[in-house]
């Protein structure tokens, strides 16, 4: 008989397969210290107080989250980061308003845009040519996209990218605050970067005005838990926090679990009490482990040489990322190996690197595991995968964010809500999309509603799926189109603006 879901999860734990993935708790009920989650869940009844309405026992929950992270205001978020993102571009702007936006945001950050019937315009990450990867928004680029479009009320970026790349976020507060603009940070990747001076500063000691973080992608909490911060020093009106408060029960459940929530402040409680010694026994740990992959040959743990380089003023050393991009398919080659051959699930795979999530749950076992798996991987590479020719290094996603830069033509909100028809992505370029296409993970959208599809982009899109990877919001022809004649841009299709 078939398994359940729920049994399908139980099995899965039992099968040693070691996560280098988010949650950050890593799957270690001992040291989340909620074990019986039927236990903690209950609903708002007496005593327990009203996340929405919050006025005891989790308004004082949330002020001691905002006295740990440094911030005037913390909430709890219990549908993820996306809601705090979500109600943050809300909350700071108005219909019609425009919002300048890093072109590798997160998805929900356009979810935002479209809702709120915001005009977009777009900061561009600067082009990271040894790796291939999206770097940071630099300062300059922020101010002068400012002078270009007085109109744009609030600034939004992503730091800690995917990749762990982490911009001058305190340079881009002062050029969007000189001139009177709110500065959000999308800091989902980066809620542990104040617990240890090994890592980069976080946003809210750098300035920002509101910053979310999702608390279970890299400290000990369950999924979908997450904190909006307003900064100390923000430059927000009581208009806006009052609307962002708003916000947050439009776009979050009006049954908020408790069980999350208890999450939240375990791992806050844990921070507090035990975060030194955490930290004090994971960093070494880290450290040596990278030392060690220095001496992989075929493959770089790509680290602080990048920083300075491509306006990335900071590198998370938690966040690895395994690049080999002068071979073809390298990312889902290793993420393959490394799972099947070492029981090791990473987090993502592009086509030149593969990205692994550290936290300060993971072991010294765990650690040695993924230190014999890559060195074994980097012998074997050289035998087993092609060397890409030079012109070709890395069609990557961030090529086509970077490069293929799309001509946005529609705002989102119309193209979105536009009648459409698919069409083979062959026939695409000219055309309006009227869909978000993207790799998952990231989430970062490599083409948005209303932008024209260059002919560069669709030809890098068919590159993706040729690679075998996960591009979403292409709809595939029936059948395998991988063992038939046909290539990916005839197989897939995108629903374009009638
Ligand atoms: C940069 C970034 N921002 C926001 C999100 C959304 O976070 P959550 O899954 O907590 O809703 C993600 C999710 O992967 C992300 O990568």
């Amino acid at each position: 008989m078939e398994k359940a879901f729920w049994e399908e999860l139980q099995e899965y734990n039992r099968r040693d397969i070691y996560p280098f993935h988010m949650p950050g708790h890593k799957r270690n009920p001992v040291a989340a210290g909620l074990c019986d989650p039927y236990l903690s869940d209950i609903t708002e009844i007496e005593g327990f107080d009203d996340l929405h309405h919050a006025s005891g026992i989790l308004r004082d929950a949330q002020a001691a989250a905002a006295a740990l992270f440094g911030a005037q205001e913390s909430r709890f978020l219990v549908n993820g980061s996306t809601a705090g993102i979500l109600s943050a571009i809300s909350g700071c702007l108005l219909p019609g308003e425009t919002l300048l936006l890093a072109r590798n945001s997160h998805r929900s950050a356009y979810h935002g845009a479209q809702l709120r019937r915001l005009s977009v315009r777009y900061l561009y990450p600067r082009p990271e040519e040894r790796y291939h990867l999206n770097g940071g928004i630099a300062p300059e680029d922020v101010g002068e996209a400012l002078d270009k479009e007085p109109s744009a009320r609030a600034v939004f970026v992503t730091s800690p990218t995917y990749d762990g790349l982490v911009s001058d976020i305190g340079g881009i507060a002062q050029e969007a605050h000189k001139r009177g603009r709110i500065l959000i940070v999308d800091e989902a990747h980066g809620a542990h970067l104040q617990f240890h001076p090994a890592f980069p500063r976080s946003a809210l000691e750098s300035g920002a005005d509101v910053v979310i973080q999702s608390v279970h992608k890299t400290l000990p909490s369950l999924t979908q838990t997450a904190l909006l911060h307003f900064g100390r020093d923000n430059r927000l009106d009581e208009a806006a926090k009052e609307r962002i408060r708003r916000f947050l029960s439009v776009y979050q459940s009006s049954s908020p679990s408790y069980l999350l929530m208890a999450s939240i402040d375990r791992c806050r409680q844990m921070l507090e009490r035990e975060g030194g010694r955490l930290y004090e026994a994971y960093i070494p740990e880290l450290m040596r482990f990278r030392t060690r992959m220095e001496g992989l040959r075929n493959i770089r743990l790509v680290g602080r040489e990048l920083e300075g380089t491509a306006a990335i003023a900071g590198t998370d050393p938690s966040r690895l990322v395994f690049a080999a991009p002068q071979y073809v398919r390298s990312g889902p080659w290793m993420e393959e190996k490394l799972l099947a051959e070492h029981r090791i699930q990473m987090e993502m795979a592009a086509p030149g690197y593969v990205v692994g999530i550290s936290s300060c749950m993971d072991t010294p076992e765990g650690f040695a595991r993924l230190a014999q798996a890559m060195e074994q991987l980097d012998r074997e590479m050289p035998f087993c995968l092609r060397k890409r020719a030079l012109e070709k290094t890395g069609h990557s996603q961030e090529e086509i964010l970077c490069r293929a830069r799309n001509e946005a033509v529609l705002p989102i909100y119309e193209a979105a809500d536009r009648e459409g028809v698919s069409l083979p992505l062959r026939d695409a370029p000219g055309k309006i999309s009227r869909e978000y296409v993207y790799l998952y993970p990231p989430g970062i959208p490599l083409l948005v509603p209303g932008e024209r599809v260059s002919g560069k982009c669709a030809a890098l899109l068919a590159q993706l799926l040729r690679e075998g990877l996960d591009v979403r919001g292409l709809d595939p022809a029936p059948g395998d189109w991988m063992n038939r004649q046909t290539g990916p841009e005839e197989a897939w299709r995108l629903r374009v603006c009638i």
